[in-house]
Parts: C-alpha cells; sequence; structure tokens
C-alpha cells in the first residue's frame, strides 16, 4: 500500500520504519526539517531499541520519501495515518493546534485528489474531535463529504516509548472507529495480520477506550505505588503482597467489576477501606487514590438521587434494597442509602426484596431492619405487583432475569423506570427510561 504518515515523532517514525519493513511504500510528513534530514540519511528523529539499524535498512530499501508539502504526501499515497502531537495545555485541556492545522492542510490536499483518501487519526483525541472538529474542517476545505470523497477513521495506537517496534508488532489488540466499511477493510488490509483481535467500533467510543487504557493504567500503578507506601510503613513487603495480589485472576486480574453499574457497599468494601485509610493516617502516609474512592463512590449514590429528583415525581418503588442481588445483607447497601436521602426529601417509598422480605420474616434480620432501619421495614411490601402499582417511578436495583420479565408484564407506559444494573435491552420495560449514567 502507499501510505503518508502525518507526524514524525515516537509514535509517526516507528509506524512509518515497520510499515516500510513490511513492504509498503511510506512518505513521511513532518513541519521539523531535522526529522525529515535525518529520515533521509537513513537515521532515526527518535531513541527506541532496534530504530538505528531499522531506519539505516528501510531507507536504504528505497520504499521510503520525506517531505514537508501534505498535498504531495495525499496526492502519492491511498491512505494517511495521523500522528501528530496532541499534548497538554496549560490549564489541562488538550491542545489540538497540531492536529486542527493538519485538517485545514489535509483538506486543501483532498479538494485536489481525484480518488477518495483513507485518513487515520492515530493521535490521542478527546472523544467527539475527529467527528465534531476535524471533519468538519476536512470536508470545507476539500468541499467533499466524509464518506464519499474520503473516509476518516480513528485507531488509537497503543505502543510504548521503549518497547515501541516490538509494542508495533505485538500490540493488546486493533481497535478502529469507523462509520463506513471502506477505511475498515484498509486497516484491515495494513494490519489484520497482527497476532492480535482487530475490533471495530463507533469513532467516540475508540477515541475514549484510549483515554480509559491509559488512565486504567496510571491508576494501577498509582494503586500498587500507594499499597508500596502503605506496606513499608507496616513493616510489610510490598513486592510479595503484590504478586499475591497479582495471582488471582479470578476477582483481581480480571474482567470482574470493571462492568458500570451502581455503587459498591455491603459489609466489606466500605469497612476496609476506612480501615485502610485510618491506618494510612495514622502513620503519616499519603494515600490520596485509596482515600478517594469511599467520597466517589457516594457521588455515584448522589447521581442516582439526582436522577429521581428530576423526574418530579415523588412515590417511588424499589425493587431491590440489600447491597447486592441474590443476599439479604444490607449492611452499607447503597441502596438503603439512597432511598434515605430520598425519603428525607419527602418522597414516598415502597420496597420489594423478596430476600430481604424472606429473611425478615424468619426472623434473620429482623433485629438488623429493626434496630438500623425501622423506617425502611416498615415500608417493604411482599409483592411486586403492589409496589410497581403503586409507583410513578420504579427504581431497578435488583440485577435478576426472572424480575425483569415480571417487571416487563407490570410497567406502565407512564411510569419512569430508574435502572441502575443496566437491564438487557431486550428485557427493558415498557415506561420512560433512564439509565443511572448510560
Ligand atoms: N509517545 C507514545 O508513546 C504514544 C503512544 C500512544 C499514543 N501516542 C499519541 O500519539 C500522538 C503522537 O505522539 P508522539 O509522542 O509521537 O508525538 P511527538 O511530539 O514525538 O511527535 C509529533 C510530531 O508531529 C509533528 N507535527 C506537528 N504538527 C505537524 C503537522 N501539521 N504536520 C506534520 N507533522 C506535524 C511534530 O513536528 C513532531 O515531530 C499523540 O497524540 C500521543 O498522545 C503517543
Amino acid at each position: 500500500m502507499k501510505i503518508s504518515i502525518f507526524g514524525l515523532g515516537y509514535v509517526g517514525a516507528v509506524s512509518l520504519a515497520c510499515l516500510a519493513r513490511d513492504g509498503h511504500e511510506v512518505i513521511g510528513v513532518d513541519i521539523d526539517q531535522t526529522k525529515l534530514d535525518l529520515i533521509r540519511d537513513g537515521k532515526t528523529p527518535v531513541v527506541e531499541e532496534g530504530m538505528v539499524d531499522l531506519m539505516q535498512s528501510v531507507v536504504a530499501s528505497g520504499r521510503v520519501s520525506v517531505t514537508t508539502d501534505s498535498v504531495h504526501a495525499v496526492l502519492n499515497s491511498d491512505i494517511s495515518l495521523v500522528c501528530v502531537g496532541t499534548p497538554s495545555a496549560s490549564n489541562g485541556s488538550q491542545d489540538q493546534g497540531a492536529v486542527l492545522r493538519l485538517a485545514e492542510s489535509m483538506g486543501q490536499a483532498i479538494r485536489e485528489k481525484g480518488t477518495p483518501h483513507v485518513v487515520v487519526f492515530r493521535s490521542t483525541l478527546v472523544p467527539g474531535t475527529v467527528e465534531d472538529v476535524l471533519r468538519p474542517i476536512i470536508e470545507s476545505g476539500s468541499g467533499k463529504k466524509d464518506g464519499e470523497g474520503f473516509h476518516l477513521c480513528f485507531q488509537p495506537e497503543f505502543l510504548r516509548e521503549g518497547s515501541s517496534i516490538r509494542d508495533y508488532d505485538k500490540p493488546p489488540f486493533t481497535v478502529v472507529g469507523a462509520n463506513h466499511a471502506y477505511p475498515i477493510e484498509r486497516l484491515q488490509a495494513l494490519f489484520g495480520h497482527l497476532p492480535c483481535k482487530f475490533l471495530e467500533t463507533s469513532v467516540r467510543s475508540a477515541e475514549m477506550m484510549k483515554y480509559c487504557c491509559n488512565n486504567f493504567h496510571a491508576l494501577k500503578i498509582t494503586f500498587a505505588n500507594e499499597t508500596a507506601r502503605l506496606c513499608e510503613a507496616l513493616g510489610v513487603n510490598p513486592f510479595e503482597v503484590m504478586d499475591l495480589v497479582c495471582q488471582d485472576t479470578q476477582l483481581n486480574i480480571s474482567r470482574a467489576y470493571l462492568t458500570p453499574g451502581f455503587a459498591f457497599g455491603g459489609s466489606c468494601l466500605p469497612k476496609d477501606l476506612r480501615a485502610t485509610t485510618y491506618l494510612a493516617k495514622k502513620h503519616d502516609v499519603e494515600i490520596p487514590m485509596l482515600a478517594g474512592i469511599m467520597p466517589s463512590n457516594r457521588n455515584h449514590v448522589d447521581v442516582a438521587v439526582q436522577k429521581v429528583l428530576e423526574t418530579g415525581k415523588r412515590r417511588i418503588g424499589f425493587v431491590g434494597l440489600s447491597f447486592k442481588t441474590g443476599t439479604d445483607d444490607l449492611r452499607e447497601s447503597p441502596l438503603v442509602t439512597l432511598a434515605e436521602q430520598l425519603i428525607g426529601k419527602g418522597l414516598h417509598l415502597h420496597f420489594y426484596d423478596p430476600e430481604v422480605n424472606l429473611s425478615r420474616l424468619l426472623g434473620a434480620n429482623r433485629r438488623f431492619i429493626e434496630t438500623h432501619l425501622p423506617h425502611i421495614g416498615e415500608l417493604m411490601k411482599e409483592d411486586l405487583e403492589q409496589v410497581v402499582a403503586e409507583a410513578d417511578v420504579i427504581v431497578v436495583g435488583l440485577n435478576d432475569k426472572e424480575v425483569f420479565r415480571r417487571l416487563g408484564g407490570l410497567v406502565r407506559p407512564d411510569q419512569t423506570v430508574l435502572d441502575i444494573v443496566n437491564i438487557p435491552r431486550e428485557l427493558r420495560p415498557a415506561g420512560h427510561y433512564v439509565g443511572l449514567c448510560w
């Protein structure tokens, strides 16, 4: 394939070298003449393991050329990979100066081209940038429409400096956000041979997931480091601890707990986080990330409170009350916290939770309810029908397919359903559907 690469920093230079190594004809474009001169001489513009030899051999092969002329690059390639920098501005926002200027020159170049050009943004871009900011610039510059005269798509880059050639050859996956089949086909031809999944998604999801990946990596590093600081203060070996933590691939290093939903609660996580935070305070160890978890969890409950209040309705039916579906444990249940806030606002609540009700009847948690939550115990109902019939808003907090099916036959179109468990689309009841944060 004939490829032009805009921006010859870490991402662009490594991509240029690897694509040329794989037999493609590559034109490198940069505004920095020094980088172009280095590449023209077969030298690498970035310090990366393996790049000295690779750049020398691909330039010697004759498959690499460089230019500052965007029009020349676009006219002489089928596809452009955009790898210009998107650094932080002083206020923390993304400085999009380089990519905006590039979009303008890309538009001018595409205006002069007779065949549809594919533009792949590989720079990290805040969600919405490609479709809402760059597309209009390129459309007005070229006088052509995305999906007709040219094709835009977004493919996040996952390589890491220091191991970038190895990462290029073995990425965690290839993710392409696109609105048309053609750019996906072209990228499959370029990257489909890599030993990883090739995933297609929307442009916005592709933009967002890149941030999520980096945030997750930063979070993991900080988790290990905060743990180590606390371990040191307690005389515990942090390497041993983290090694043990990582050996649990069921709950720790796994998909577990990574699906959006409602706040956590129960008899373990909140109390153990509080004890950890207290321990750190006692030993003068700062753990702002771990200490921020409980307040963030509380914010999540506040979102649900706000969503109920925004309906302006006053009769609320709760389906679910315990901290987790399938248990009667009410200790630190976020649903109880939500209910208490709504009761405090003067709303009228009723609750249906078969597990809690059963254990209440059996007497198992009767004492807990009577001593800690007497106001809630009185509002419990035995049947779902009654709770739904008497409510204007139904808060679905039980994650149970059978309950979803029953709700499907009970909810009226005039009622609002606040879903905090992500009911599968096909089981969502009639009525005005409101997702917690989806
Ligand atoms: N560095 C990494 O490890 C890495 C990994 C994944 C993603 N990314 C993302 O990839 C993008 C590029 O990162 P980088 O570290 O390679 O950047 P970099 O700063 O090393 O290189 C950017 C290059 O773009 C050039 N440039 C600026 N405006 C231009 C224009 N109008 N036309 C042509 N070239 C232009 C600059 O001269 C520079 O050489 C960023 O969005 C970054 O967030 C970087």
